[in-house]
């Protein structure tokens, strides 16, 4: 499928997305919105792909969501096509892991869809913020409850009230970002991390990201019965008998997905 605003490229068992509107700092527009969740859900049912990544360009992962096709619109029409709902909870429905590798702006709806990612890799450039205060609105695709849940009630409200951005090591020290690398490192860093998730058994890893998620969800008990539900049905899986009798053996494990 040929997009126009994004780039896919399928290497090696990863699915690379990079946004792709340099004219607009990647700003999240109806078209580009609609072809990323295309090609999410393209990744997720390719046998082939283990691992998504989703990136944007040294200047901006996404500046946010197209404040030009916003502007004009009133509150019949955004409650009407209910903005945004579709693109952020299919970002978040995907079962796949999708890593998000940032650098410069992720700024309201880009941090927002980074958020809706399964971790973020930060390039020492990134800047996160939720800006949309200074629009006279406020985030609307996950950044007063994501956010929240990242980093805590005193920073999010920090991050939503006053609009600053907050730097790559800032967000490492909040819990925003998994790690931070060097600029010229970010690709080669999350490509890595991609790969090395790319080489696990497919039903631990989709167990694994459910049974986090689940986390936001449910209370600790819960959670808790449902991770040990879970852990116990992977020893229903041949991978099971695979990966320990690998370490036992000192081998490295053959996975099947089976
Ligand atoms: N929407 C539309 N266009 C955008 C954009 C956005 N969110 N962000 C940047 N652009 C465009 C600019 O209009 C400009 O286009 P022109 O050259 O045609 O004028 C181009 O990208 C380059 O931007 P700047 O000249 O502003 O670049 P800069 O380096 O001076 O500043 C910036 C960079 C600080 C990121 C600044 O562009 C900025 O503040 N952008 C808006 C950030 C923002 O408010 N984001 C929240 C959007 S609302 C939202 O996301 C709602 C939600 O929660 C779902």
């Amino acid at each position: 499928m040929a997009f126009e605003t994004i780039n896919v490229e399928v290497d090696d068992h990863v699915a690379l997305i990079k946004l792709n509107r340099p004219e607009a700092l990647n700003a999240l527009n109806t078209q580009l919105l609609g072809e990323l969740c295309e090609a999410l859900e393209e990744a997720d049912a390719n046998d082939k792909v283990r691992c998504v990544v989703i990136t944007g360009s040294e200047k901006a992962f996404a500046a946010g969501a197209d404040i030009k096709e916003m502007s004009e619109k009133s509150f019949v029409d955004v409650f009407t096509e209910n903005l945004f709902a579709n693109a952020i909870d299919c970002i978040a429905g995907i079962r796949k892991p999708i890593i998000a590798a940032v650098a410069g702006y992720a700024l309201g709806g880009g941090c927002e869809v980074a958020m809706a990612c399964d971790f973020i890799i930060a390039a020492d450039t990134a800047k996160f913020g939720q800006p949309e205060i200074n629009l006279g609105v406020i985030a609307g695709m996950g950044g007063t409850q994501r956010l929240t849940r990242a980093v805590g009630k005193s920073k999010a409200m920090d991050m939503n009230l006053t609009g600053r951005f907050m730097d790559a090591e800032e967000a490492e020290r909040a819990g925003l970002v998994s790690r931070v690398v060097p600029a010229k490192k970010l690709l080669e860093e999350a490509m890595g991390a991609a790969q090395k998730i790319a080489e696990k058994s497919m039903p631990s890893t989709l167990a694994a990201k459910e049974a986090v998620n689940r986390s936001y969800e449910v209370t600790l008990a819960e959670g808790l019965l449902f991770e040990r539900r879970v852990f116990h049905s992977m020893f229903a899986t041949e991978d099971q008998k695979e990966g320990m009798g690998a370490f036992l053996e000192k081998r490295q494990p053959q996975f099947r997905d089976k």
